[in-house]
């Protein structure tokens, strides 16, 4: 009795982990365990060594039961403090720093266009930056021969040989939007279409690829009035600061009358200053829409009319934001970007009018 105590103090003792402890269990406690075979023998004995034994053999399974339990907690707790070291982690660390991107002033300024139209009850519309000359010309009053077509300095894209359909051109204004919109929604509508512009153009004011945002709204008694109020609520509302606009009389095909439209601003210093002073600049072209126009897009003009403009996206944001060369808009230069770029979260700046 003295020895199985001794073998298996020792052997519970050392037991180097979980699995090695129940084997232990199991050769002593185990249905088929030493202990417990001995236990059966008791049944052969005469009552008192009965007795006797028994005692004996009882105490020693509650002291093995006993060793067995303490040696599995002591497993236990070794797991857990291995565990505690491996997973260790030093808050106090300062953490590592992320590159964060910002957002481009073109993309800002689409956005707070896009807040301040809606206010005014203009939805979003699109169109492909590759177009048709139907719609980029044609649907617009261009035709064939007039001279706005060179004016534009346009890009055509390759027809396969033989092909001798006219070529499509990348999109020289965002105006062909007005006719998809007509052509999906019908009137009354009220929309703008910003997006990327196409031209042969380069110098330091002009970028072969630039942005505008066309605006549209139709309805059956929509007048210039309407459009002047429409363009200086715009204005007071991205400038922050209220902003005269003056009319001036122009020719664009798709329009009748036509108007650019300048904005007040002061040069006081050599610093521009929107919204001051009696100096002014030329910030877009305008304009009733052409009756043809309209017909194109599937709308009687007999019935309805409206107004439209088209306006600089790249521009706004030069003069909103004091930012002095177009190009640099296009270089992805890293500097120019974090310099002038907007965080993810500032929301547009929006101002009441
Ligand atoms: N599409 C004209 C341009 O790019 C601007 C314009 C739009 C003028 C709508 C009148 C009406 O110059």
């Amino acid at each position: 009795m003295q020895d199985l105590r001794e073998t298996y103090l020792a052997r519970i003792s050392g037991a180097a982990d979980q699995a090695a402890l129940e084997e232990v269990r199991l050769a002593a406690l185990g249905k088929k365990g030493e202990i417990s075979l001995k236990m059966r023998e008791l049944g052969q004995m005469s009552p008192e060594e009965r007795q006797t034994v028994g005692k004996a053999l009882n105490e020693l399974r509650n002291e093995l039961d006993t060793a067995l339990r303490a040696k599995k907690a002591a497993l236990e707790d070794a797991a857990l403090d291995e565990r505690l070291k491996a997973e260790w982690l030093d808050v106090t660390l300062p953490a590592r720093h992320r590159a964060r991107g910002t957002i481009h002033p073109v993309s800002q300024v689409t956005e707070e266009v896009t807040a301040i139209f809606a206010d005014m009850g203009f939805r979003v519309a699109e169109g492909p930056q590759i177009e048709t000359d139907w719609y980029n010309f044609d649907a617009l009053n261009i035709a064939p021969e007039h001279p706005a077509r060179q004016e534009h300095d346009t890009f055509f894209m390759h027809r396969a040989e033989g092909d001798d359909r006219p070529p499509h051109v990348l999109r020289t204004h965002t105006s062909p939007v007005q006719i998809r919109a007509m052509q999906d929604q019908g009137a009354p509508i009220r929309v703008i279409a910003p997006g990327r512009v196409y031209r042969m153009d380069m110098d330091l004011t002009h970028t072969p690829m630039f942005h505008q945002v066309e605006g549209m709204a139709i309805g059956e008694d929509i007048s210039m009035a309407n459009l002047k109020w429409v363009l200086e609520e715009f204005f007071t509302a991205f400038f922050g600061t209220k902003v005269r606009t003056r009319f001036r009389a122009s020719h664009f095909p798709f329009t009748e009358p036509s108007a650019e439209v300048d904005i007040q601003c002061s040069w006081e210093g050599g610093q521009l200053r929107v919204g001051e002073g009696d100096g002014w600049l030329e910030v877009l072209g305008s304009g009733m829409m052409h009756p043809k126009v309209l017909q194109a897009g599937g709308i009687d003009p007999d019935k309805w009319q409206g107004f439209a403009f088209g306006m600089g996206i790249d521009r706004m944001a030069m003069l909103k934001y004091g930012i002095p060369d177009l190009r640099a808009f296009f270089e992805s230069d890293l500097r120019w970007l974090r310099h002038y770029g907007f965080g993810a979260l500032e929301a547009p700046s929006v101002h009441a009018g």
